[in-house]
């Protein structure tokens, strides 16, 4: 896909992440992958509501700041799940408030931190697994996401929040969207007897819907 048109995606769908309250401040960071293999990743500090097509910053696959801003300090870990991720072109990663509630809480069990509550989060995030914490730019992190990349479309970060990768920028949003609205179901839900999907219907939406 064409750069120009790529950077341009990136700032329209980073100010509709700011209009819509998903991402706020300079919190958060989007990516996507260019045929090459570099990403384009918006810039360390910058708010997506504000994005200049010139100022993202291009960054190989290896690391290295190609050219615009200086790029975000999490770069590392897209760059992790892009390896981990041939099919994935694009990753999300905000601090939106539900989800990061989510990753606030104590889990039993990090393997899936979300019930299955609805059809479209199967279809969408399927198993959340909380990564572990560690501070945002810290390169243990990024091993840590590369360690369950390969496994999930959508991780949480303990004390953070999500990260969510997809086909497209398009489809990386949708599906971090989904999460979003799951994670705010959760609350809604919590202290009423809640009918959970089977494990029958669960099995069904992967083989229909396979991600
Ligand atoms: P950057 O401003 O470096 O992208 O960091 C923001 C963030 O969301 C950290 O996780």
């Amino acid at each position: 896909m064409n750069e120009d048109i790529l950077r341009a995606d990136i700032v329209r769908y980073g100010a509709l992440l700011y209009t819509r309250g998903l991402a706020h401040g300079s919190a958060g960071n989007l990516s996507v992958r260019l045929d090459d293999g570099a990403i384009l990743v918006t810039p360390t500090n910058s708010s997506l509501g504000f994005l200049k097509p010139e100022q993202i910053s291009k960054v190989s696959a290896k690391g290295t700041h190609i050219a615009g801003d200086p790029p975000s300090k999490e770069a590392f870990f897209h760059l992790a799940v892009y390896d981990e991720r041939p099919a994935a072109n694009a990753i999300v990663h905000l601090h939106s408030t539900h989800a990061v509630a989510v990753s606030c809480l104590c889990h039993k069990d990090s393997f899936d931190v979300l019930p299955p509550l609805t059809a479209y989060q199967i279809m969408r995030i399927g198993r959340l697994p909380l990564v572990p914490y560690y501070r945002p730019g810290d390169r243990k992190l990024a091993d840590a996401v590369r360690g369950l990349a390969g496994e999930h479309k959508a991780m949480l970060l303990a004390n953070h929040g999500p990260i969510v990768s997809g086909k497209s920028l398009q489809d990386a949003i949708h599906a971090y969207e989904e999460l979003e609205e799951t994670a705010k179901l959760f609350f809604l839900v919590q202290s009423r007897p809640v009918s959970l999907l089977t494990c029958e219907a669960i099995a069904e939406l992967n083989d229909v819907f396979p991600s």
